[in-house]
């Protein structure tokens, strides 16, 4: 992907969301668009990075994984995954990757692991999984589990016959034991206007978007356990009591599962 400033790129949109600097006019002016038409948006975009935190510290704690690849990681912010996992556990190993190219320029701040663990930044796109799961064996060992996170990456992946194979093919290259966590946007909770607000403002912006709805994303755990409290809004997904813990009116499905 080339750095385009001249049309809104979702890393940046998202990191305009949350409060960031690293966005350019066309995010503002697509970001404030689709909060026009979707007011929580801002809150779903914390919502969710606030998931991001419980699933790492989940999935290092209780289910004891010390391996993660995190695709679509985003621009750095404040609790990137290799600093919750390694605060519970500093030997966890993290594989980053997305295809932004801003997000590899700033790559760097994901990269200061503990002395005992270990970081990487792969510049791929999850679309082509083979050209990820070819650079994990030089930072993981795949014979041990590794948990992957999609979270807030899904629903840029607007094709099913692309979505679905890309996910098979990565869960399939790792062994039993294994985690997937995800969350995806949907127009579950919406009137049908205003999930077609929110897809003509997208398409308007050349964004390559998709709400899936409950069904779809259960999809992508076939044949997993998916571990409790099961596919959820955001907010309710084990909810730790953190800042703005109540809010359940992010329009994201969330859920964790283990691989058998
Ligand atoms: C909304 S952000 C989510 C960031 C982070 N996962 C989080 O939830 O806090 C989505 C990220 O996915 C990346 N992305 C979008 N399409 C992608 C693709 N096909 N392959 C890899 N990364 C992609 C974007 O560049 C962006 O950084």
């Amino acid at each position: 992907m080339e750095l385009d400033t001249g049309r809104a790129h979702v890393a940046r949109v998202y990191d305009y969301w949350l409060g960031g600097k690293d966005n350019f006019e066309a995010d503002r002016a697509y970001g404030d668009e689709l909060e026009r038409r979707v007011p929580a948006i801002r809150v779903a975009a914390r919502m969710n990075r606030l998931f991001l935190g419980r699933a790492v510290r989940y999935l290092a704690g209780e289910a004891g994984v010390r391996q993660f690849l995190d695709i679509g990681t985003g621009l750095p912010t404040a609790g990137n995954t290799h600093q919750v996992a390694q605060a519970v556990a500093p030997s966890s190993r993290v594989v980053y990757v997305d295809n932004d190219p801003l997000v590899l320029t700033h790559a760097r701040a994901l990269l200061t692991s503990s002395p005992e663990g270990r970081t990487a930044y792969i510049d791929a796109d999850v679309r082509e999984p083979a050209s990820i799961l070819e650079e994990l064996p030089a930072t993981l060992d795949l014979e041990q589990p590794v948990a992957v996170l999609l979270v807030a990456v899904l629903h840029l992946v607007r094709a099913d016959e692309v979505a679905y194979p890309a996910i098979s093919a990565i869960v399939g290259a790792l062994p039993p034991g294994s985690y997937l966590a995800i969350t995806h946007a949907t127009g579950d909770f919406w009137p049908a206007s205003q999930v077609a607000a929110a897809n003509a403002t997208n398409r308007a912006h050349g964004v390559d978007f998709r709400f899936r709805e409950r069904g779809e994303v259960a999809r992508f755990f076939d044949g997993m356990e998916i571990v409790e409290p099961g596919i959820v809004p955001v907010a309710e997904w084990r909810p730790d009591g953190g800042p703005a813990a109540d809010r359940t009116d992010a329009n994201i499905w969330a859920a964790v599962a283990r691989m058998p």
